[in-house]
């Protein structure tokens, strides 16, 4: 078993991540047992190292090797590619073929993008898994085989699983190992590195003198949020070495040619979330609005009842002054809205049976403003004067002299009938 700093350097592997590095010890630990490996990262992370140092430590190493592609073989030929076929087994198929399973038998096979694979190839796929054996296409003879599996995928499998894309038991059968790879923005401290290495690999392949970046143009690349991971960056570097006529880049060129898409998604998300604030702002502001016209019903109705506790006319019960003040709504001719629409029982709904406490209002303190009562005149009085006042500053207009009296346009026509206005 090497070490890890004999593989890294054996595969070319740049970085010093512990996540990384931790990535790479299980490869090696995995490699010598024939236990399925799920490879699972980003696209450009570098996954594709991982089957071949699980080969290369692995009592394979001096068999085959071989990386298929699940997700650029056409659907109809991929069963006879990973298992082969019969002669006359399809229109075309002239010659009897070997499969990859038979052709690696003893060494490893890598499946990357294994997430591709359609359901029924990934039912074959499972049996190899289960008992080695597996079947040419267009022929009933079993065959056996010998291979270690190691697959790739950087799209969640599991969600493949939940979507019915991707049998289950086959991604058990798969994962029982799994090993990550963290994307490039998750180790930061490893983008200078590998931008200097292929910087210098460009170098020597164009046969031109290093490109450098000056220290901010470093500090924004190692905070670019880098989508493309590795590849992304080593294309970068590519360009750059190659388009740049200075050789000391600043932080202005790499902005210019590294536009941060990250701050324009910010950019987009906050515009978003500004509207979507303004939209919440406004409904509370309506919430808040009815709440008070219902609050000012109320008062009004708290009213009616303190001012008719001893009133000979409405000794009964409470009950009756309630009732009292819906049937009153009901003779309301106008065609209002009422704003308190809650107190409002439909036109066919029974009458409320509604049994209010008996409170003993003598030492309670109400605050029924803006209906204020001064101590020289009776509550009525100093009502009614209010409700003249209001009436006559809005020219008889209802609408306003409700709004400015803190009541609802239902209470004021109430009240202009009970006081004869
Ligand atoms: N740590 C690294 N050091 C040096 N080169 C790296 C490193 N990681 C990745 N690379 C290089 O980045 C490129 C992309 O890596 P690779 O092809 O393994 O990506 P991948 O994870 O298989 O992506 P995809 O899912 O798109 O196939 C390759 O050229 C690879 O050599
Ligand atoms: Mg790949």
């Amino acid at each position: 078993m090497d070490s890890l700093q004999t593989i890294k350097q054996r595969f070319g592997i740049i970085g010093n991540n512990v996540v990384l590095n931790r990535a790479i010890e299980k490869a090696i630990q995995v490699a010598p047992t024939d236990i399925s490996v799920l490879v699972i990262g980003e696209s450009g992370v570098g996954k594709e190292f991982f089957p071949k140092i699980i080969h290369n430590q692995s009592a394979r190493k001096h068999n085959a090797y071989i990386a298929v592609n699940c997700g650029a073989i056409p659907e109809g030929t991929i069963d006879s590619e990973l298992f082969g076929h019969e002669k006359g087994a399809f229109t075309g198929a002239t010659q009897a073929r070997k499969g990859y399973f038979e052709v690696a038998d003893g060494g490893t096979i890598f499946l990357d993008e294994v997430g591709e694979l359609p359901l029924s190839t990934q039912i074959r796929l499972l049996r190899i898994l289960e008992s080695g054996e597996f079947m040419k296409v267009g022929s009933s003879e079993l065959q056996k085989t010998n291979v270690r599996i190691v697959a790739a995928t950087n799209v969640k499998l599991k969600e493949a699983v939940e979507k019915a894309k991707f049998r289950e038991d086959l991604y058990y059968r798969l994962n029982t190992i799994q090993i990550d790879i963290p994307p490039l923005r998750e180790r930061k401290e490893d983008i200078n590195l590998l931008f200097r290495k292929f910087a210098s690999d460009f170098a020597n392949k164009y046969r031109m003198p290093h490109i450098e970046l000056s220290p901010e143009a470093q500090n924004y690349i190692a905070n670019y949020p880098w989508p493309g991971n590795i590849r992304q960056l080593r294309n970068f570097a590519e360009q750059v070495s190659v388009v740049e006529k200075e050789r000391v880049i600043s932080l202005e060129k790499i902005m210019e040619l590294l536009p941060h898409s990250s701050t324009m998604l910010t950019v987009t998300n906050k515009k978003d979330k500004n509207s979507s604030d303004f939209m919440e702002r406004e409904l509370l502001f309506k919430v808040l609005l009815d709440m008070k016209k219902d609050l000012n019903d109320l008062r009004a109705l708290t009213l009616d009842l303190i001012k008719h506790k001893d009133n000979e006319e409405f000794n009964g019960s409470t009950q009756e002054l309630i009732q009292r003040v819906y049937q009153e709504q009901d003779e309301d001719e106008h065609d209002f809205t009422p704003s308190s629409y809650n107190l409002v029982p439909a036109a066919n709904a029974p009458k409320p049976t509604y049994q209010p406490p008996q409170y003993d209002y003598s030492d309670d303190v109400y605050d029924v403003s803006p209906i204020e009562e001064p101590e020289s005149l009776s509550l009525q009085d100093n009502e009614k004067e209010m409700i003249k006042l209001a009436l006559e500053k809005h020219k008889g207009k209802r609408k306003m002299a409700a709004d400015e009296l803190g009541i609802s346009e239902r209470t004021l026509y109430r009240k202009i009938k009970q006081y004869h206005l």
